[in-house]
């Protein structure tokens, strides 16, 4: 049997339950604030850009100054299509399968773990893909779910209308990020 990837090893460190983040809640005491991602994960988001569905791998490396997507679209004979972001500003968009690639200067950085964190305005709770979630909202673009025992991200859905724009270089690249797939509605992610 091959030994546990060192990555699991570290998801489990890493993502520990959060025993405070239920606790919080409690009548009177001071609203939740959001869990900060961990400095390296995997994620798999379902996401759904109004019924255009795809599955992404998420590799997210905070020390490594890096962030990949590796996004399967529906029954597309060209999946994967891939996304590497450098903290530097620089991204690669490249599909093996078809031989492409192009890079964009971005111009802005991978999100920082605490991202969320400054300026979200807190909703309260509210049910979720069945999780009893914390609800934050933020500059009027993105509502972000996350498990109240846990602390973990469970959905998160961008409005790519309506919003308006923040000098503020982590919401600009999240606006980027809408602008450049002009697909994430709403990104679940079901295993964190
Ligand atoms: C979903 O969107 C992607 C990216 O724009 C596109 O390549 C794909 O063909 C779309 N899928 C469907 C079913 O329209
Ligand atoms: C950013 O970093 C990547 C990976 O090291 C590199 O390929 C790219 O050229 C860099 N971009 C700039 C503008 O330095």
């Amino acid at each position: 049997m091959p030994p546990l990837p060192l990555l699991a090893v570290l998801l489990l460190c890493l993502l520990s339950p959060h025993p405070n983040a239920a606790a919080t809640a409690a009548a009177g005491s001071p609203d939740p604030t959001p869990t900060p991602w961990p400095h390296q994960f995997h994620a798999t988001l379902l996401m759904d850009y109004h019924g255009n569905l795809s599955l992404a791998d998420l590799w997210y490396d905070w020390p490594g100054g890096r962030n990949l997507h590796v996004i399967r679209y529906q029954l597309a004979a060209d999946a994967p299509y891939y996304d590497a972001e450098w903290n530097n500003g620089t991204s690669f968009f490249y599909t093996p399968a078809r031989r492409q690639c192009r890079s964009a200067a971005v111009g802005v950085g991978i999100l920082r773990p605490d991202w969320l964190a400054p300026g979200a305005a807190y909703l309260g709770r509210a049910p979720a893909d069945g999780f009893d979630c914390h609800v934050w909202t933020k500059a009027d673009f993105i509502t972000y779910y996350e498990d109240a025992s846990t602390g973990r991200p469970v959905k998160w859905v961008f409005y790519t209308g309506n919003y308006r724009l923040v000098n503020h270089s982590t919401l600009t690249f999240l606006l980027l990020l809408v602008l450049i797939y002009d697909l994430i509605l709403g990104a679940q992610s079901v295993f964190f």
